[in-house]
């Protein structure tokens, strides 16, 4: 006796909805890709008890033919591929034909539509096990309404996964921070209970964007956030990164976007994470808004059901292009630039930083904004509370002073002071510099100096040691990494798959300093190694970068060991705290900073300066100008 039968429509789409819609975010999420797909310049979103009552969504997009209404709602049927060419370079959020019919089985849904040049609006419902469609006369302007109520009535085993309203609208909440994020040129609309949370207009420029920017990721981020753009081939990367003196708890604010669709990626977060390695407080995370565009045919976006991953056909490139243009962007912040970050201090509240507190979400530091405007007339002023610059010359001689005591550490780890990486000299005796000119120093720790607007703070020991240590990289980097023989050469047994990658990647090895050979198909023998990491554990490095290779096809783990030798070397030749320093010297130290790379994070990614500005000191006084 036969005993297979095929499943009813709704059936199959409720088993099918099981794995595209999960909650009411999911939902929202689909039907924003819809109106998005549709050319919508306007997105209105009204949702009652997190969603689960009531979502609806209101385009203006190009409509749905009355003849085409029930066909949405039907499976496998999509307006935006035809075939697997098409499938290959989609340029559409959506393709698989699938999300209304899910989402209809699984609700009570209504799909309301009218096309330009049309007389009369259409809506559809469906019906029963076979999910017919009944269409009837409407009224709506052009632009489709999806309206989604009682998620999940049908489906009681997943109505009893839902969390309580307040959990479901922040899951929703985020999922229309994102696509707002995703698109500037649309304008968004969010309501929850009759509560107006967002009302976001398309923007026409940067001004207008980074305004929204603040609006979905605080004024904070937008503070400490420098814009970044990059280009290489048909790769294409830009967006605004959190300065590392700005990072969080959690991964909570890491929005990436390829090519306007949200996503999260093993290999882009890896990217990213190892850019911000050498100067991220250990433990905290990094906060970005960063878009990838590259030809659609180049990244495959059928891998995941709810599409949030994607795989880069040359996996390879995409990671080193992205890992290269942040390093390069974080390294080339200097106290100031005025890179990235429009002003937006009037939306934040002033607040002094906890640098290290864990509980503190994130970690302001008042770097960004120290400009390089015109010089002061307050230094031109007799003003005898404030001190004079020092005279060129005085500085001059004060670099000198420096030079001896700063090229110590570099001495004890047996580089050379490299003279391209020293201080210039301020152009006049006028043009203040960005941090300003040392008035004194504070307990032995603190190097305090008056700056164009207000009073920089340095702490002293920490600056010096990023100053020590980029040198140091620097040197390395010119002269080349020199390596030795093992005296007693090491062998490592590895997989076959691991060894052979060892094999092939060679050169690479021996870039870095190492010479290995392959003992047998499941051993390899280290010869020789790099002589900074001497002392390393020559074995778990080793495998660590094979792990590396396989997975991500580049490694950096060699240059960061290195770089952690380093980093020792230079914590033990800078400044120690308590040594008094002369004026001329601070003075050095200031200019130094200016110059070097990261200087803005220690080695371990603390804050080296911060910044009181008068308006602030003002504020403490009650003062008002
Ligand atoms: N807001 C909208 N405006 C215009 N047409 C729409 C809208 N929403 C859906 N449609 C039409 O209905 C069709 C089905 O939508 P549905 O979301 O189910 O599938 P899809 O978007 O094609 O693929 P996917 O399942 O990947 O989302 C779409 O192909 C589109 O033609
Ligand atoms: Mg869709």
């Amino acid at each position: 006796m036969s005993e297979i039968q095929v499943l009813s429509p709704r059936l199959a789409n409720q088993i099918a909805a099981g794995e595209v819609v999960e909650r009411p975010a999911s939902v929202v999420k689909e039907m924003l890709e819809n109106s998005l797909d549709a050319g919508a310049t306007q997105i209105d979103i009204d949702i009652e008890a997190g969603g689960t009552k009531l979502i609806r969504l209101r385009d203006n997009g190009k409509g749905i033919d009355k003849d085409d209404l029930s066909l949405a709602l039907a499976r496998h049927a999509t307006s935006k591929i035809r075939t697997l060419d098409d499938l290959e370079a989609v340029a559409t959020l959506g393709f698989r034909g699938e999300a209304l019919a899910s989402i209809a089985s699984v609700s009570r849904l209504t799909l309301t539509s009218r096309q330009a040049d049309t007389e009369q609006a259409w809506q559809a419902v469906t019906e029963g096990r076979d999910m017919q469609s009944n269409i009837t006369p409407a009224a709506h302007p052009q632009g489709t309404s999806v309206e989604v109520r009682d998620l999940f009535f049908n489906t009681p085993a997943r109505r009893k996964f839902l969390r309580t309203e307040k959990t479901e609208f922040n899951h929703l909440h985020e999922v229309v921070k994102r696509q707002a994020l995703s698109r500037y040129d649309v304008g968004f609309s969010l309501r929850h209970n009759g509560r107006v949370l967002h009302q976001l207009r398309p923007c026409r420029n940067q001004k207008d964007k980074e305004q929204r920017l603040a609006a979905l990721c605080g004024p904070a981020f937008m503070d400490s956030a420098v814009f970044v753009e990059a280009e290489v081939g048909d790769l294409r990367l830009w967006g605004w990164i959190g300065l590392p003196s700005f990072s969080r708890s959690q991964a909570d604010l890491q929005h990436f976007f390829v090519n306007g669709r949200v996503i999260r990626d093993r290999l882009v977060g890896h990217a990213v994470k190892q850019a911000y390695q050498d100067v991220m407080y250990h433990g905290r995370f990094a906060a970005f808004v960063l878009y990838l565009d590259l030809e659609a045919a180049t990244v495959d976006v059928n891998v995941h059901p709810t599409k949030h991953e994607v795989r880069f056909r040359d996996g390879r490139t995409v990671h080193d292009f992205l890992f290269r243009s942040i390093h390069r962007c974080l390294a080339d912040v200097r106290p100031g630039d005025e890179q990235g970050a429009a002003d937006t201090s009037h939306l934040a509240a002033s607040q002094p930083h906890a640098a290290t507190t864990d509980a503190a979400a994130s970690m302001p530091v008042h770097q960004q904004s120290i400009g390089l405007q015109q010089p002061s007339a307050r230094f031109a002023s007799n003003d005898n509370d404030r001190a004079d610059p020092p005279t060129a010359a005085a500085l001059n001689q004060s670099h000198q002073t420096y030079q001896q005591f700063a090229s110590v550490g570099e001495q004890r780890a047996g580089f050379a002071v490299n003279p391209a990486s020293t201080a210039s000299m301020p152009a006049g005796d006028t043009e203040v510099p960005p941090l300003g000119y040392a008035v004194a120093q504070l307990h032995g720790v603190y190097i305090l100096s008056q700056a164009e607007d207000g009073l920089i703070v340095v702490d002293m020991h920490a600056a010096h040691e990023r100053i020590v240590y980029e040198r140091m990289k620097q040197s390395r980097d010119q002269q080349g990494i020199k390596s030795q023989p093992m005296l007693v050469p090491k062998s490592i047994a590895v997989s076959e798959k691991e060894a052979d990658f060892a094999e092939q990647h060679a050169a690479t090895f021996l870039e870095l300093g190492f010479v290995l050979q392959r003992a047998s198909a499941e051993s390899l023998m280290v010869r020789q190694v790099p002589v900074i990491l001497n002392n390393a554990n020559t074995e778990q490095l080793v495998r660590d970068v094979l792990a590396d290779l396989i997975v991500h096809g580049q490694s950096q783990r060699i240059k960061d060991a290195m770089d952690e030798v380093l980093a020792t070397m230079a914590c033990h030749g800078s400044v120690r705290a308590n040594r008094q320093l002369t004026l001329n010297e601070m003075n050095a130290l200031l200019r130094d900073m200016e110059v070097t790379e990261r200087s803005g994070q220690c080695n371990h990614g603390r804050p080296t300066w911060t910044r009181l500005s008068m308006a602030e000191l003002d504020k403490l006084f009650l003062r008002g100008r």
